[in-house]
């Protein structure tokens, strides 16, 4: 397979594959020369129709560790906006001899319908709530690391998982791994069918955090709601935000994750996000040695 459109479509060895590879390119990104010749011939471009600060410099910096020439293109600053189609957009970019196109899109499917029509490589970096592979790959990575291992890890997704890619790439990668999962929030915010995944729902913030090894903390995606929803921000913050007082009340040290953006004070208190128990941090350095692990082993079936 040239491309990663989902976790949906890549198997355990898929993934212990990645996480070996990138545990050998976090060695090299801590070193005083943190670059590798490996994907000299390689050129990328990173198309983003939906903001991003993590994920895209993420990208573009395991690119250029890795040695690639990178072009990027944010769709507010292109000819998108003077009505100019996707698949012409990429067809444009890759007759400039592109060979792998990071893409992220707001509409659900975009990277697999691009894979379909284009010759190149596709990464998807998101893709409206469907998935969020690397992100998802950076999450079990950390836990990984944290915890020694994701099989048998008990871990509760927390907030708005109807709009999430984030909590559907997730729910897939840990329970390929081993890893037993919750989802926990409003009801108007649980898929209704959630529990064919394999996932149960626990409404109580408190019993899915005692039950917990890891919580991972979503942020409410008012971009993609009604205005009027159900909880408001301060009814949830109540409800389902977590604040010091709660997780120092458990009856165990649980780790916290978080994808960011944080809405500082409603998912989750500043106190916590910057407390020793928070890995929001550690996501984000790993996301670098993830995606050079992606990038390099998509490459070379390329090269
Ligand atoms: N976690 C994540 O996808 O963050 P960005 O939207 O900033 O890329």
């Amino acid at each position: 397979v040239n491309h990663l459109l989902g976790i949906k479509y890549i198997n355990n060895s898929d993934i212990d594959l990645i996480f070996e590879t990138a545990d050998h390119f976090k060695e090299v990104i801590n070193r005083p020369i943190k670059k590798v010749p490996s994907l000299r011939d390689i050129t990328i471009a990173n198309i983003f129709f939906e903001n991003s600060t993590r994920t895209k410099l993420s990208f573009e910096l395991a690119q250029k560790r890795l040695s690639a020439d990178v072009i990027s293109f944010s769709a507010a600053q292109s000819s998108v906006k003077k009505g100019e189609t996707l698949i012409d957009t990429v067809n444009n970019i890759l007759s400039m001899k592109v060979d792998m196109v990071v893409m992220r899109h707001a509409t659900p499917g975009a990277a697999y319908f691009l894979s379909k029509n284009v010759k190149a490589s596709i990464i998807n970096a998101g893709d409206g709530a469907h998935e969020h592979p690397t992100q998802a790959l950076l999450d079990s990575y950390s836990i990984r690391e944290k915890l020694g291992d994701v099989g048998g890890k008990k871990v509760v997704i927390v907030g708005d998982i109807l709009h999430s890619r984030v909590a559907l790439s997730n729910i897939y990668a840990l329970q390929m791994q081993g890893a037993e999962v919750k989802v926990c929030g409003p009801k108007t915010l649980i898929p209704k069918h959630i529990e064919s995944l394999g996932v149960t729902v626990e409404p109580n913030l408190r019993k899915a955090l005692e039950w917990c090894d890891v919580a991972n903390m979503l942020r409410v995606q008012n971009e993609r709601m009604d205005v009027n929803f159900f909880p408001s921000t301060r009814e949830y913050a109540q409800q389902y935000g977590l604040d010091k007082t709660l997780l120092d009340s458990l009856s165990k040290e649980i780790v916290i994750m978080h994808p960011g953006p944080i809405n500082r004070g409603v998912e989750i208190t500043s106190e916590v996000a910057d407390s020793s128990q928070s890995m929001i941090l550690n996501q984000v350095e790993n996301g670098v040695a993830i995606r050079m692990a992606v990038i390099y082993l998509l490459a070379s079936k390329i090269q």
